[in-house]
């Protein structure tokens, strides 16, 4: 987000190709690359065939969670992401599909009563999944619409036993400059790295998430476990969790540690406070070229607009 280069977001939703030509493109060209790329084509439907957790999916819906908008198509929000790990286009699916999400552990360390590390596995089996409708809104002034499964992440933390002087939730994603050929860039701070608040953490809406669209999470995702903010700007919602930390020290996030002045540690969505670049009053829906007004945390100020209150000297929206 912050290097001056041609950046993908900045490609208006016009400019970007179409899916099914996309693919249908990329699979011509994988075919005259001959067997090795024409072989590499159903891995991305099998990594999902022969998740051990398939079988939890599609979970029950919490029905607290509704919509103001349709859902985006799978297909839509499944070849537009970020995952900068995997390069700096939105069209990161195919080369995500490098990473291998079994084994996976999370490690929950620091001050808890006992730090451990959790096969993923066990994890997710130890929790109650949901299916929840959320929107997603990026800092970029894009917007989706996704049914997450997960647990909430307060369950989480009840889980770990964190100790009274822990005040913040340090959450990174794994390292592996041989699978993710964006970490061999050596000017973004790597691993990629989140925080929130033990109030923001424990709220009802922060959300783990274990799959999308009712099946087990797909690499581009963040498999096999990332995080929802839903009332914060999308970069808060870190992917492919290997660490939570609980410390006392407020965590220097990803971007934060990039660029200061334009991507803080509260995040929160207000359309009235704009970037420094570009305006955050309105939104483009996904897969449309429809926009919409922006609405403060999101639409979500019902939940979280509590957590804020004596915080108002703090800037709460970067
Ligand atoms: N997590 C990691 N590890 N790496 C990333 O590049 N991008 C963030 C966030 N989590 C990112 C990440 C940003 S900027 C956004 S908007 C969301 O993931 C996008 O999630 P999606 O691709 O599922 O839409």
């Amino acid at each position: 987000m912050l290097i001056k280069r041609p950046r993908g977001w900045e490609l208006p939703e016009s400019a970007a190709t179409p899916e099914q030509v996309w693919l249908d493109r990329r699979s011509l060209m994988l075919g005259g690359a001959g067997l090795i790329g024409a072989a590499a084509l159903p891995r991305l439907a099998l990594a999902q065939e022969g998740d051990p957790s398939a079988d939890l999916y599609p979970a029950p819906r919490n029905e607290a969670f509704a919509l103001d908008r349709p859902v985006t198509e799978e297909s839509v929000a499944s070849n537009y992401n970020n995952f900068y790990e995997f390069g700096s286009s939105k069209r990161v699916a195919a080369a995500a599909q490098r990473l291998e999400t079994r084994p996976w552990s999370v490690v929950v360390d620091g001050m808890v009563e006992e730090e451990r590390t959790i096969d993923i596995d066990t994890l997710i089996r130890g929790m109650s999944l949901e299916e929840r409708l959320y929107r997603l809104r990026c800092v970029e002034a894009w917007a989706m619409a996704v049914p997450w499964t997960g647990f909430p992440l307060a369950d989480l933390v009840a889980m770990a036993r964190p100790l009274s002087s822990a005040r913040y939730l340090r959450f990174e994603t794994f390292l592996n400059p041989d699978v993710a050929s964006g970490q061999r860039q050596s000017w973004y701070p790597w691993p990629y790295v989140e925080g929130v608040t033990m109030e923001e953490a424990t709220n009802e809406l922060a959300f783990l998430v274990t799959g999308v669209y009712g099946k087990p999470l797909q690499q581009q995702f963040g498999a096999p476990i990332r995080l929802a903010l839903p009332w914060k700007y999308g970069f808060k919602s870190i992917k492919s969790i290997v660490r939570i930390t609980f410390t006392d020290e407020r965590p220097v996030s990803f971007w934060e540690e990039l660029a200061a002045s334009e991507y803080g540690f509260w995040a929160n969505v207000n359309p009235d406070v704009p970037h420094p670049r570009w305006s955050q009053a309105t939104e483009r829906m996904l897969g449309t070229d429809e926009q919409r007004p922006t609405v403060i945390y999101n639409g979500y100020g019902e939940w979280v607009a509590g957590l804020y209150a004596g915080l108002e000297d703090e800037p709460l929206y970067m």
